[in-house]
């Protein structure tokens, strides 16, 4: 309910009087929510001049889990909910706290609170995505550079995997990717295995490339990062890099079969950096003794 309605309904309650008032202030918890996880869904409400004051709780829509009289007894969860859900003991007539004991993917859905009374009725509903994040993240390269892989392990709901790649230096060419293609398994227990993998033509690659893999379960605040970084030699670059780069020139990945995210060293880019500055500062001050000799003469 928005502000101004809620204040032309307090004003209207307020001169009439006849009319009873139910508010729910808020229905809040963590949309999402991990499996085995104990989530907390909290409905908190007001009432003034109403009769007969009764709370449901509903799980997609239209099955009520839950019913209570806040001003008669103790919430009771309906069916199975009895197993899975229990109650705050904090005797208040105004908040409804439900507890998931043990979360299961099967509980991910719409839940509603409903408070009604003999003349009004509010409701409010929130989603709660139930998840299982990877036992495992992985991003390896294979065959000299001819194909990279990203994958990620047991995971529920069905995960999403995207492979970028851009080019350290320079302009932004296509990165020369020959075909992609994704490879999802269900294990025993019902998760999902899930792989994407990029094949590479790794002689039209003239430039080192960073290829970031992210894997996340779209809703869920499941979301990895992971970085490789294939780096080249080419004829283009300049001496100083030849140096820095030496120990990771393209024949070296025979005897590689993994490069990671590891291998990305900040420091290598310092020297670099420094590498760089050393000819400019030498420039200057060549560059300020000759002007100062040319003042000279
Ligand atoms: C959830 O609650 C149960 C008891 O109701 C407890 O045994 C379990 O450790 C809790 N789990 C978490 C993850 O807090
Ligand atoms: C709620 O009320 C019961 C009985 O009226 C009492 O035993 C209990 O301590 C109260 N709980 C709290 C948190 O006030
Ligand atoms: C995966 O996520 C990307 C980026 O958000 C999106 O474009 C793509 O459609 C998604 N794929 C699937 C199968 O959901
Ligand atoms: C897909 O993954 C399964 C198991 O992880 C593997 O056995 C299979 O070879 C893979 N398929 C492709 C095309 O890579
Ligand atoms: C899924 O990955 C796990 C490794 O975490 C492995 O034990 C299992 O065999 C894989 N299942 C399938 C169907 O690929
Ligand atoms: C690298 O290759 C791309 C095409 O694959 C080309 O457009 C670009 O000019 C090349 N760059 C260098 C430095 O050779
Ligand atoms: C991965 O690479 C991207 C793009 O180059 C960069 O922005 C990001 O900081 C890198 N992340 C890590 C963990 O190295």
């Amino acid at each position: 309910m928005c502000k101004w309605e809620l204040s032309a309904f307090l004003l209207f309650g307020l001169f009439f009087h006849v009319f009873g008032t139910i508010i729910i202030k808020e229905l809040s918890g963590a949309d999402k929510a991990q499996y085995g996880s104990n989530n907390t869904l909290k409905c908190e409400f007001l009432f003034k001049d109403e009769t007969g004051v009764e709370v449901k709780w509903f799980y997609n829509d239209n099955m009520q889990i839950v019913s209570w009289i806040p001003t008669k007894n103790k919430p009771q969860a309906i069916g199975h909910f009895k197993s899975i859900l229990d109650f705050a003991d904090d005797n208040d007539t105004m908040k409804s706290t439900i507890r998931f004991k043990d979360l299961t993917f099967d509980l991910s859905g719409r839940y509603t609170c409903k408070v009604s009374g003999n003349e009004n009725e509010q409701s409010e509903t929130q989603n709660m995505v139930v998840y299982q994040p990877a036992s495992l993240v992985e991003f390896v390269e294979e065959g000299d550079a001819e194909s990279i892989t990203c994958s990620a392990y047991d995971l529920f709901p069905m995960p999403n995997i995207t492979i970028t790649g851009s080019y350290t230096t320079g302009r932004d060419d296509p990165i020369p990717i020959i075909q992609e293609f994704d490879n999802i398994t269900i294990t025993d227990d019902n998760y999902y295995n899930i792989s994407k993998v990029i094949l590479l033509d790794k002689s039209s690659l003239n430039r080192t490339v960073v290829f970031t893999c992210n894997i996340f379960i779209p809703e869920t605040a499941f979301n990895e990062k992971l970085n490789i970084t294939i780096e080249i030699q080419s004829h283009e670059t300049t001496t100083e890099y030849t140096d820095i780069y030496e120990s990771t020139t393209s024949t070296e990945y025979i005897d590689s079969p993994t490069i990671n995210s590891a291998t990305l060293s900040p420091s290598k880019k310092g020297n670099f950096a420094t590498a760089s500055t050393i000819p400019s500062i030498f420039l200057l001050l060549t560059s300020a003794i000759l002007l100062y000799l040319n003042s000279r003469l």
